[in-house]
């Protein structure tokens, strides 16, 4: 399946791990319809490792915990999809999955089947215990075609994490999205580690398959399977920015159940948003401010000719950033200049002849979706 614009959604597993059931995913469902976030474009619901039993059933096929889904998957499909959501899975390309659960391997083709049968719409594809012999991408290649074979429009979600030098033949598989990187933890250290990442692998970020980097921690606050410390709401802001303008997947991994006002209105910017699902699916680019990789500068044209301007303090002390808006394709001597407003604040870019500025505080960012405009 086709997924044009990053997939959009919510995954059991930061906050949750393996303590998943039927009940707690209905509320997530009727919290993912009710509170709005649905009508924003969160619209798979994933449930992650650890749903299934540990053994095979006698024909091989998975069979969902009893004890977690007592009315199996199909029922809960059937419910996910009674909320105008789409159902996700997860399984794995080795013996077993990363919590030690069946994996997939040399049962693709009727895991497939299996999960066409549930009425699924999504897998996430995990790495853990795979062969040694057999390279990744014959691993993904068989789960792709498995997956086109299978009778039903099923998004996959690679989960490679990079690794065995993934961007090079994810392309080929048929998946819409790759994690491009290691897990993710509710730190401010991991944020920043999976955006300095991405100074490599971005030129990789394509149409209809995303660098996928990782589920967004906004909200958790420390709460949850890979809670940690948390994060203040203004790491939060920045987290879901970069996330935005390097054109990622969103899938929430907080309790949405509990999720405060500010944690929604983070999720559903609308500005940030747009970025994020802007149609004609442009690579981003990064400056390096003062060529130092605490300051990236991120870069992002718009399918209606907007240019989308992040400017982000990555270090621990105050900075001000700036860029002549002949480094964005914006000739100043032609009598063009940019202007627009700040995504969470609504201000107004600092633009002073042909220099756009943001003085920001330590863990902080500004992005602007700014239109081309002449000067007076
Ligand atoms: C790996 C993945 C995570 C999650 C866990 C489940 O670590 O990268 O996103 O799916 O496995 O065990």
């Amino acid at each position: 399946m086709i997924k044009l614009t990053p997939p959009m959604g919510w995954n059991s597993w930061n906050t949750f791990g393996e303590n998943i059931n039927e009940k707690m995913i209905f509320e997530t469902a009727d919290v993912m319809a009710e509170s709005g976030l649905r009508d924003k474009g969160y619209e798979y619901l994933v449930i992650d490792d650890c749903w299934s039993l540990r053994e095979r059933d006698e024909n091989g096929r998975l069979v969902p915990d009893p004890e977690k889904f007592p009315h199996g998957m199909k029922a809960v499909a059937d419910y996910v999809h009674s909320k105008g959501l789409k159902f996700g899975m997860y399984s794995c390309a080795g013996n077993m999955t990363c919590a030690g659960y069946p994996g997939s391997y040399e049962h693709e083709f009727v895991d497939a089947e299996t999960f066409a049968s549930w009425d699924v719409d999504f897998l996430k594809y995990d790495y853990c215990y795979h062969s040694p012999i057999l390279h990744g991408k014959y691993l993904y290649r068989r789960m792709g075609l498995a997956l086109e074979n299978c009778g039903r429009d099923i998004l996959f979600s690679a989960c490679s994490w990079g690794a065995d030098e993934t961007h090079e033949w994810i392309k080929e598989t048929g998946a819409s999205m790759w994690r491009s990187t290691g897990d993710i933890f509710d730190t401010w250290d991991s944020v920043k580690d999976l955006v300095a990442q991405q100074e490599k692998l971005h030129p990789y970020n394509g149409v209809g398959c995303f660098n996928d980097m990782d589920m967004l921690i906004v909200g958790m606050k420390g709460r949850g399977h890979v809670g940690l410390k948390g994060c203040t709401d203004e790491e939060y802001k920045l987290h879901f920015a970069a996330w935005c303008l390097l054109e990622s997947p969103l899938m929430i991994g907080c309790d949405i159940r509990e999720m405060t006002e500010e944690t929604k209105a983070i999720l559903t910017n609308p500005t940030l948003l747009s970025i994020d699902q802007d149609a004609r699916c442009n690579r981003p680019y990064i400056l390096k401010f003062g060529g130092n990789n605490d300051y990236p500068i991120i870069v992002r044209n718009l399918e209606n000719g907007d240019v989308a301007l992040g400017f982000f303090n990555l270090s621990d002390s105050p900075a001000n950033l700036w860029v002549p808006s002949d480094d964005l394709g914006v000739p100043f001597l032609q009598g063009k200049r940019l202007e627009g407003t700040e995504a969470y604040t609504g201000k107004r870019i600092n633009a002073v002849n042909a220099t756009l500025s943001a003085s920001l505080e330590p863990h902080t960012c500004e992005v602007y979706r700014l239109k081309i405009t002449e000067l007076p």
